[in-house]
């Protein structure tokens, strides 16, 4: 385990958002600073940090600083239940007071090579550099039962050291098209936090977790900062095969 990577177990799924939330209120308190760009995760698990964010941290974050993007999204329209930004619109936009210029969607609705580079374009106009690569100030990451990360898929593992900042993915099972950052993008942020709950994801947290060869062909095992610190928000059940 890196030195900057940390490993934090909570005993429910709610237990470990709240934590990530209070994370994420400290970083911005110790690092005042006049503006935070942050990048969601998409799927089910981030549903529970956005109630948590729009009910416990309303008052007690400055979302006027906060620039939101997405690690991935999904090609299809953003009033679709399948858009990351529509889960994180309902559950956490709608319910806080932040500048509708602050959120910074993927277009699901565009061509998917037209709106990867619409979108990296984007972000190499708002973001500062660091190494050379634009700087996220925290990425909020969640890990796929077949251990992938963002929407960087193990049949897709080469995005992961992709050239470019985002890329167009296709899901191996359904292939629908997705847009994802890259590895390179993804290890360039100051603060990565991994929110991962439940016994289906507890086979790809052991084989991280225990360094195995099957850990290798996993995106997620390649999330490593380059400068930044790791911190793993995991819940028992999850964390139930970790020897
Ligand atoms: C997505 C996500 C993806 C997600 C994992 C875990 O668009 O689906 O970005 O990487 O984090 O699939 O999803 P759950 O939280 O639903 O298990």
């Amino acid at each position: 385990m890196e030195p900057s990577t940390e490993v934090r177990i909570y005993p429910k799924p709610k237990k470990a958002c709240k934590k990530v939330a209070q994370e994420i209120r400290k970083y911005i308190s110790e690092w005042p600073k006049p503006r935070y760009d942050i990048a969601l995760s998409g799927g089910s698990t981030p549903k529970k940090l956005f109630k948590v964010l729009s009910k416990k941290h309303r008052e007690t974050i400055p979302w006027d600083k906060i620039h939101f993007w997405w690690g991935d999204e999904r090609c299809v329209s953003p009033e679709s239940d399948e858009s990351n930004y529509k889960m994180a619109k309902d559950n956490l936009f709608l319910k806080i007071s932040i500048p509708e210029r602050n959120v910074h969607r993927i277009k699901g609705e565009n061509q998917p090579e037209t709106e990867a580079e619409r979108y990296a374009a984007e972000i190499r106009n708002n973001l500062k550099n660091k190494n050379r690569l634009p700087v996220f100030d925290i990425i909020i990451l969640g890990l796929g039962e077949d251990g992938h990360t963002a929407s960087i898929f193990p049949d897709q593992l080469h995005l992961f050291h992709e050239e470019k900042l985002c890329a167009v993915a296709s899901h191996p099972d359904t292939g629908q098209q997705r847009i994802t950052l890259t590895g390179k993008v993804l290890n360039n942020a100051k603060r990565i936090y991994f929110l991962v709950t439940g016994e289906s994801k507890a086979a790809r947290i052991s084989e991280i977790m225990n360094n195995d060869d099957a850990a290798k062909s996993l995106p997620a095992y390649h999330i490593e900062p380059v400068s930044g610190v790791l911190v793993w928000f995991i819940d028992e059940p999850a964390a139930s095969k970790i020897s």
